[in-house]
């Protein structure tokens, strides 16, 4: 039986639903041998990520599937965007939500969760400072399968790869099919490789696909060893699940936190770009990859959300000193680099 997403709320209750996608697409530079890198802005959907898209698909298909009834209960664990995404849709569609994180949510997604009405349940001891997904993901289960929530399980959701679906289809739409990189964040996985499979049905043969973890996540291998940025990565402990199709994947990078934040820092500072800590290091390795690739080069970096959800941390000095994170040399390496990209040789 198929249920009317629309059927759940009075008809004519706005639906902010109908905005997701259809971001900007921005260039960042533009090489002397015609390469360019762009941009594409997720912070332009609701919520604020491109988390609403898998949000939305997860919902949408629960509901095809009868797996979701009316005034039904929805549970995930989520360090935030995803649980942001899924709190609105909630709101809008009559369900209750409930989301299990732990201390690396920014408190800016919590109180915007609980904004749209969603229970949050933090499950780290206060000041811990510890990623606890595998806690957060057990909850999730138990909740499940002892009082029957609907949990999304983001991790082994397949709606989750497909909610990306639309976003390849507008880098198509506005680039045509000669996108050569794409570089993005791995997390669940299911931006990077639900956009990577559309492309490459689309025709973008050329592809080569780039996924960038965290210093210390284990998704591309080891050692483990805790890091701050928030909604990448998967940290030792944590399940992998199969949303991430290393298939897909050509190349698997690390960032550091401080490569990562001090080139957000950098791109609002010089380009007046706010992005979120994920982002700068998926910019810092793109501008890497910029700088081998051959001439002529379209190059897409996901940007899964904006700076202002990190005002406390990435954007706050005393935050980044006490982290001991602020790295003066990584500005110095990002002037180089965009001097370099950007002068003819002999100029
Ligand atoms: C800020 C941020 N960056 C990157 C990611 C990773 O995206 P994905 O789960 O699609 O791999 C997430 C996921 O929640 C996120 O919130």
């Amino acid at each position: 039986m198929t249920i009317d997403a629309q059927a759940f709320c009075g008809q004519n209750s706005p639906k902010l639903s109908q905005n997701i996608g259809n971001t900007p697409l921005v260039e960042l530079i533009k090489t002397t041998d015609g390469s360019r890198l762009l941009l594409k802005l997720e912070q332009f959907n609701p919520t604020g990520s491109a988390k609403i898209r898998m949000a939305k698909a997860m919902l949408d298909e629960a509901q095809e599937q009868g797996l979701l009834k009316p005034g039904g209960w929805v549970v995930e664990s989520t360090s935030g965007n995803t649980g942001t995404g899924l709190a609105m849709l909630c709101a809008e569609r009559g369900y209750r939500f409930t989301a299990l994180v732990d201390n690396h949510a920014a408190k800016e997604k919590i109180s915007n969760m609980k904004a749209f009405g969603a229970e949050v349940i933090c499950v780290s001891e206060q000041g811990c400072d510890e990623l606890s997904t595998h806690v957060r993901d057990d909850m999730a289960q138990t909740l499940a399968e002892d009082q029957g929530a609907f949990w999304t399980a983001q991790h082994r959701n397949f709606a989750n790869s497909r909610g990306y679906i639309d976003l390849a289809r507008e880098l198509v739409t506005d680039l045509g099919k000669d996108i050569s990189h794409l570089v993005a964040a791995v997390g669940t996985g299911g931006s990077i490789c639900g956009t990577t499979r559309e492309l490459r049905d689309l025709g973008c043969h050329q592809l080569e696909v780039t996924g960038v973890e965290p210093e210390g996540s284990v998704i591309f291998g080891g050692p483990g060893k805790p890091y701050h940025q928030s909604g990448t990565g998967t940290p030792e402990g944590a399940e992998i699940g199969p949303v991430i199709e290393y298939g897909l994947i050509d190349n698997g990078l690390k960032v550091s936190d401080q490569q990562a934040f001090n080139t957000a820092r950098y791109l609002a500072k010089k380009y007046a770009l706010m992005v979120g800590g994920s982002a700068g290091g998926v910019i810092y390795q793109a501008l890497q990859q910029l700088k081998k690739a051959p001439a002529n080069s379209t190059m897409v970096a996901l940007v899964c959300d904006g700076g202002e959800k990190y005002l406390d941390t990435v954007f706050n000095d005393d935050w980044m000193q006490n982290h001991q994170l602020i790295a003066p040399a990584i500005d110095n390496e990002l002037d180089a680099l965009f001097q370099q990209l950007t002068t003819k040789q002999g100029e």
